[in-house]
């Protein structure tokens, strides 16, 4: 018995005889096919083959042409590309980018590839929208090997969009948006301002990097405790109030509307409201801007069941960090984040919540705290004026001025 391979095929004309019990090779199947070959088994013994190419010889370099095993120097076969051999030079990836017209989509980067930046990186390529994710990680080989694993599925989802992965934040260099993800959650009986030690010398060192290397970028900080981690980027990079933005008012807004959704009141979707000031404790859910299917909240569930509500809301970090014994949300944090950069791109005109600086706005002077906005390519478009009530107008203040106190103490 001996094996039929493609080379066998190739140096056949017309019909190749083989052994009855000769295996052929399903890429000398598949060469026979393309060349027009026929196969047929006899009783004869098998032809005699080539005496085998040594293998124990040097291998060749990285980037040289490739050897293709018992090959005719003929044209190479495309069934040989396909089953994994050699590449030719000029289908080697980095020949193919320098060949490349430039890609006019922006480049979006994730740093921290825990839980939150694996998924906000995912949601983001899977848009198509940019040209590349690259995704961050200090530990080694964590963003590398994520990144891989993502573009495997490109062709699945239908993607165009290239997923990278470094540990250095210089692979952020041209990157127009960034989300922070890098640091530790929250573990059970952590409050969001026991984290501020940890992530606070994590979130320095990244927006160090950010400066550096992304200077242009909008970026969007996820790390918590929220408000005081959106401070802490906006002193260290230096940019612009627009171009720095926290996100938790979109991921509050969707936990409230889909608690509401499961009353069964209307469709998560159907549900409209948004929550404003802080990330925490002092979140703001203006009732006057809460609607199921166009028509006020309060017309449709009773006043204690909206309060009810809205604390779930408000504490539904926490009632997922409880279940989950370790680390904390990601799906919705994930999914929240990639809208937010999402929306930039596409210069949504959606009203939305996020951790913004108001000079001004709402009577709110130098704070950072969760107002509705609209965001565009470079950030915050405008932050948009709500008719708030009397009391919404109060509360909101209050949460201001608790951040406020929060990030004097941070110092
Ligand atoms: N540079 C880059 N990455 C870092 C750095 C750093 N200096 N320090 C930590 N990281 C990485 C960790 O290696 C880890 O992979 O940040 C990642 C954090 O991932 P997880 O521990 O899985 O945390 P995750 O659930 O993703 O939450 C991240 O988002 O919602 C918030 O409260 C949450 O602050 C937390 C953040």
């Amino acid at each position: 018995m001996s094996v039929v391979t493609a080379a066998d095929v190739e140096k056949a004309s017309g019909v190749l005889t083989v052994g009855q019990r000769d295996v052929i090779t399903p890429l000398a199947a598949d060469r026979a096919k393309e060349l027009g070959i026929k196969i047929e088994r006899s009783s004869q013994p098998s032809p005699a083959k080539p005496p085998p190419v040594d293998l124990s010889s040097k291998p060749p370099r990285r980037g040289a042409a490739p050897v293709v095993l018992n090959a005719p120097t003929s044209t190479l076969s495309g069934a040989l590309y396909r089953r994994g051999a050699g590449v030719p030079p000029a289908l080697q990836v980095d020949n193919l980018d320098a060949a490349a017209p430039a890609d006019p989509r922006p480049a979006a980067g994730v740093i921290g590839a825990g839980h939150v930046g694996a998924m906000t990186a995912l949601r983001l390529a899977e848009t198509s929208l940019f040209s590349r994710v690259t995704l961050v990680d200090i530990v080694p080989g964590l963003a590398a090997g994520l990144a891989l694993d993502m573009g495997h599925s490109a062709s699945l989802r239908g993607f165009t969009t290239r997923i990278e992965g470094s540990a250095e934040l210089s692979a952020l260099a041209g990157a127009d948006y960034i989300v922070v993800t890098a640091g530790r959650p929250r573990q059970p009986g952590m409050s969001r301002t026991d984290l501020t030690g940890v992530n606070g010398s994590i979130v320095t060192a990244v927006a160090q990097g950010i400066r550096l290397y992304a200077p242009d970028s909008v970026v969007v900080v996820v790390t918590n405790p929220l408000e005081e981690m959106t401070h802490l980027t906006a002193r260290t990079t230096g940019f612009p109030p627009q171009r720095v933005i926290g996100m938790a008012g979109v991921l509050d807004s969707a936990r409230f509307c889909s608690l509401v959704a499961l009353t069964g009141v209307a469709r998560p979707q159907d549900v409209s409201a948004i929550a404003l000031g802080s990330h925490g404790p002092e979140m703001v859910i203006p009732m006057s801007q809460a609607t199921v299917n166009g028509r006020p909240l309060e017309e449709a569930l009773p006043a204690d069941q909206i309060d009810a509500i809205v604390e779930r809301a408000r504490d539904s970090g926490a009632e997922v960090v409880k279940l989950l014994q370790k680390g904390s949300a990601y799906f919705a944090p994930a999914e929240s984040a990639a809208a937010m950069v999402i929306d930039m791109v596409r210069e949504s005109s959606r009203v939305q919540a996020a951790c913004v600086q108001s000079s001004g706005a709402y009577g709110l002077e130098d704070t950072r705290v969760g107002l509705p906005v609209r965001l565009g390519r470079r950030g915050v478009r405008e932050i948009v004026a709500l008719a708030l009530t009397a009391s919404e107008r109060t509360a909101l203040a209050k949460a201001a001025s608790s951040i406020a106190a929060r990030v004097r103490e941070m110092g």
